[in-house]
């Protein structure tokens, strides 16, 4: 079995699919009070690996980028809060729209944009950095723990993604 000696693992995907093929697993993995932050520009793949998340939580439907309206509901397995702060201009907004009932209630919360209000959250969130590889198509994707690896809850996720990322396609 691998074993992560650091909070940050680094994946390369290549396609969309990959990409939400590793969402996948994460809603597969996830439970109840996950808070999931999501960083990376304009178009880096942000709402694709929700889309991934939203089918590891058996979702039914589309799951869209909620620029317009800051936050969806979607019921699987566990209700998915998906947040987009893309529009947000400080923390204070994001809390008064009431954010932390999405961060505090049941369910999982993803949020895009994470970084537009970092000081908020929980201290032991999942945080997921997509950036842009050489190609069109590829995407450096780096998972980070806001706690100590052997301190967090995502500890068995990120494990779990060190041995299955080489088999994910
Ligand atoms: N390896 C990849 N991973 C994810 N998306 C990819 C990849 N390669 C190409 N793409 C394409 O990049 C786009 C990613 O769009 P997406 O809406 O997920 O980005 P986003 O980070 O949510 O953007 P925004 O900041 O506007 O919300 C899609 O059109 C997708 O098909
Ligand atoms: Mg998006």
């Amino acid at each position: 079995m691998t074993s992560l000696s650091t909070n940050s693992l680094q994946i390369v995907s290549n396609s969309s699919e990959f990409t939400q093929n590793l969402g996948r697993i994460i809603g597969e993995q996830a439970s109840d009070g996950d808070v999931v932050l999501l960083t990376g520009e304009l178009g880096a793949g942000k709402t694709c690996l929700t889309q991934g998340i939203a089918l590891g939580l058996g979702v039914e439907g589309y799951v869209r980028s909620p620029t317009f309206v800051l936050m969806t509901r979607h019921h699987g397995r566990l209700t998915l809060h998906h947040v987009d702060l893309y529009r947000m201009a400080s923390a204070a907004e994001a809390w008064d729209l009431g954010l932390d009932e999405q961060l505090f209630g049941e369910g999982i919360c993803v949020i895009e944009w994470a970084d537009r209000a970092s000081e908020i959250f929980p201290e032991d969130c999942l945080w997921i950095d997509l950036e842009y590889g050489q190609d069109s198509d590829g995407r450096e994707i780096i998972l980070e723990t806001g706690v100590p690896i052997e301190e967090s809850r995502f500890q068995p996720l990120l494990t779990l993604l060190a041995e299955k990322s080489a088999t994910i396609s």
